[in-house]
């Protein structure tokens, strides 16, 4: 009797521990055999490597850009749902809704804020990071595809951002989906089409708002999370970010290996292909790499640090700061809403939003060139690009010297489209004449 009773006591105990443990096969690892198992054990971790190099790590080098977008993403799709609690996407309701929001919704202000800003941010980071891709060459082979899956990231964001923007069915959402949906509809045979399909008429009204809303909510987030789970494997699976070539030459450094616990010497089941000089191709397989002692070529374990905690401290820095930068903002600056839809009363200027400016501001001195043309033909490049500059140099740098031609090029069609953004937004009056903001 006494036996059953501490045993049930016991149970109890234990009840906290084995729970954790049930979700946490791991402690918290103390070796470095028990930070690569916690890595491998974790489902958010396992997306890692065990080990990343450290230049990956260095703030100077990617600038978190890449993972301030997915947060982005991430912090858009939570406050996109909590919206969706009081968002109807009726031409007669979408606005009062909104003005639910402001007045009598708990955080519904704060709320809106965060998705709005969250979305121009993204559009902006998204662009900066794929900046920063290019202009460290990481686009060459092997990541070709992946620059591929960024440029349809870039497209979606756009257009999930685009799609957005009507649904507070104000004068602002309304006249910018209308400036925004003629410029597609330049597009020689099926322009036409194309927009209609988009509105589901000949103007903007009822089925274009259910259409931009089911594209905002569904469509585009789902593809968008397929992509962004596509373009985190492709990493995984080019080995890393890019780095420069090693220095050293191939299959020349042999080093002992450290794990205390470690068998004498790699067994094959442990080393699919043991470096030679003569063999510079090598492969590890993983449980190789985690029990060790393998054959390490380079500078391997100079030049990484385990993922727990190096990587994942730093995640965690960026989330952080990513969601206290958007509260401050979010806390200081509400989003705009004008007043209710009147078709009768365009404003004058009616302007898209102003990551189309660029493209509002072509389009006024040609109709087909600057809003299908030119961008088509820079998008065609982007397509490209990866294609057609296939030389290794000055890959996993800043402004390579190697790389002068190439990024000089870039940075002029960067420029100009920022120039063109700039010009439209802050210098363009009624009727489209120049103005000085001053
Ligand atoms: C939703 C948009 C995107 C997300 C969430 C995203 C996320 C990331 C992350 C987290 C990384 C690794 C760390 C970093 O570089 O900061 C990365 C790398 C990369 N991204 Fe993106 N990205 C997006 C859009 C793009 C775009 C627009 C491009 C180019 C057109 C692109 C091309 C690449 C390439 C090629 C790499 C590998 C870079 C390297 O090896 O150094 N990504 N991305």
């Amino acid at each position: 009797m006494n036996t059953e009773k501490n045993s049930g006591l016991k149970t109890l105990v234990d009840l906290p521990r084995n729970v954790v443990r049930s979700i946490f096969r791991n402690p918290l690892p103390s070796s470095d055999r028990g930070r690569a198992a916690t890595s491998f054990t974790n489902f958010f971790l396992h997306i890692q490597p065990v080990r990343v190099s450290k230049q990956a790590l260095r703030p100077t080098y990617t600038m978190g850009l890449g993972l301030i977008s997915f947060f982005l993403f991430v912090i858009l799709t939570v406050t996109g749902v909590l919206l969706m609690f009081y968002y109807v996407p009726s031409t007669s309701q979408a606005y009062g809704r909104m003005l639910d929001l402001r007045s009598s919704v708990a955080f519904g202000m704060i709320l809106r804020n965060m998705h709005r800003w969250a979305a121009h941010a993204m559009v902006a980071v998204v662009f900066l990071h794929m900046c920063r891709v290019f202009l460290t060459g990481a686009y060459k082979p092997p990541r070709e595809f992946n620059w591929l899956i960024g440029v349809a990231l870039f497209l979606l964001t756009l257009f999930a951002s685009f799609t957005g923007y009507l649904l507070p069915w104000d004068q602002l959402a309304f006249w910018a989906i209308t400036v925004g949906t003629s410029i597609a509809g330049y597009a020689p045979l099926i322009g036409k089409s194309l927009r209609f399909l988009l509105l589901g008429d000949s103007t903007v009204g009822q089925e274009a708002l259910l259409r931009f809303y089911v594209l905002h909510v569904v469509v585009i987030p789902l593809v968008m999370g397929l992509f962004v789970a596509v373009h985190f494997w492709r990493i995984r699976k080019d080995g890393g970010l890019a780095k420069p070539e090693p220095e050293s030459k191939p299959g020349a450094a042999i080093i002992a290996a450290d794990f205390p616990a470690a068998p004498a010497s790699p067994t094959p089941a442990q080393v699919t292909t043991v470096v030679t000089a003569e063999t510079p191709s090598r492969r590890f397989t993983i449980q190789g790499l985690v029990r060790g002692p393998f054959v390490k070529v380079g500078k391997l374990e100079e030049d990484t640090v385990f993922s727990w905690p190096s990587l994942l401290v730093a995640e965690l820095f960026v989330l952080l700061l990513t969601i206290a930068a958007l509260m401050a903002v979010s806390f200081f600056l509400n989003a705009p809403l004008e007043q209710p839809v009147n078709v009768m009363h365009p404003p004058n200027p009616a302007k898209a939003p102003w990551y189309f400016l660029g493209l509002q501001e072509q389009v006024s001195y040609s109709a087909f060139w600057g809003g299908i043309g030119v961008p088509g033909i820079e998008l065609l490049l982007l397509i490209l690009l990866p294609y057609i500059d296939r030389g290794r140099q000055g890959v996993g740098r800043w402004f390579a010297r190697e790389r002068l031609l190439a990024n000089s090029i870039f940075l002029t069609f960067v420029v100009i489209n920022i120039y063109l953004i700039v010009i439209g937004t802050f210098f363009r009056g009624a009727n489209w004449q120049f103005v000085s903001p001053f």
